[in-house]
């Protein structure tokens, strides 16, 4: 798999729908732009007024759903909560025909989650409005990675150079795959480490190290970024119990204060899963980023929807 690293200069999208064909320099007009609305939250108040927004999350979500509605009412704009159970999709419209429907009512941003790969950016070739992928299947989650990044950066003051090791279920991963493609562009170096069922031969390709032992892993690591186990994608039962796999690849304080880097901080995408994936004494002390994560998802999908509403007034 090869990854692009340029681009023209700036934002020049009408969809957000994965990390792996973006350039250094779009990620970083995201940063950029996010890191204005941190610094001047009132900066934002008006960039969406009177726009509307569909969030179609048609599998389940706390963080993503709740901060893109955040970011749309911090910027003026609607959210429509768009309930798959309570539509006319239990009646056999499609999703095609769904966005279709909401666009002639005059929605012009679709933030979608879906359970099915590519889907997503399928619809967004079909229409003219704003897609922004909030997920879908095992491919991508670009916000959550771009949170991600821009909360690591914020820590450490930089991307290049720093040792990341991403931990988990890397296999089913959108967020492990979107961060893995826009670490690699930032000039990090990638370190994956799972339970040999959990690890992606094309993800491996990409990566700096792959490793089935933690501690070797966390050697020297400036960031380790946790994942939880996702058993809604998992086709056969797991070889090991939870218990055991925490002993194996549970991240806590002592193993981090013994293997890497003394700064090394830790993030997780959500929602956590203690004493499975992170035991409570690191994630809730100095060096969990993860609340920060949260904070800082509603800067970045507020700059997400500002440079793609930019975009559609230029056109
Ligand atoms: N990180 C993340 O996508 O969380 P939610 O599933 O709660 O949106």
């Amino acid at each position: 798999m090869s990854l692009q690293k340029s681009s023209p200069k700036g934002w020049t999208r009408k969809d957000l729908v994965g990390l792996k064909d973006l350039g250094e320099d779009e990620i970083n007009a995201v940063f950029k732009r996010a890191a204005q609305f941190q610094k001047n939250f009132s900066a934002s108040a008006s960039k969406l007024k009177g726009e509307l927004a569909a969030l179609l999350f048609l599998e389940p979500s706390t963080r993503t759903r709740m901060s893109f509605e955040v970011a749309l009412t911090r910027m003026g704009g609607h959210a429509l909560i768009f309930s798959a159970q309570a539509s006319s999709l239990e009646k056999g419209e499609t999703l095609l025909d769904t966005v279709k429907n909401l666009e002639a009512m005059g929605v012009r941003f679709f933030v979608l989650r879906n359970r099915e790969n590519g889907v997503i950016e399928e619809l967004a070739k079909r229409s003219s409005a704003s897609f922004i992928n909030a997920g879908d299947g095992t491919n991508e989650h670009p916000t959550q990675a771009l949170l991600d990044l821009f909360t690591l950066k914020e820590a450490k003051g930089k991307i290049a150079g720093l040792k990341v090791v991403i931990v988990g279920d890397i296999l089913h991963s959108r967020v492990a795959r979107s961060n893995i493609f826009a670490l690699k562009k930032l000039g990090a170096k990638v370190a994956l480490c799972g339970p040999e069922e959990f690890l992606s031969p094309d993800l491996s390709a990409l990566a700096d190290e792959t490793s089935d032992d933690l501690e070797s892993a966390l050697n020297h690591a400036d960031a380790v970024l946790c994942l939880r186990i996702q058993r809604e994608r998992l086709e056969s039962e797991l070889h090991f119990t939870a218990q055991n796999y925490f002993k194996n690849f549970g991240l806590t304080e002592e193993r981090l204060r013994k293997h890497a880097s003394s700064n090394c901080v830790v993030l997780h995408p959500g929602p956590i899963n203690r004493e499975v994936e992170i035991d409570s004494q690191l994630a809730d002390g100095p060096r969990s980023l993860i609340l920060k994560q949260v904070s800082n998802g509603v800067f970045i999908r507020m700059a997400v929807l500002s440079l793609l509403r930019l975009k559609r007034s230029r056109n």
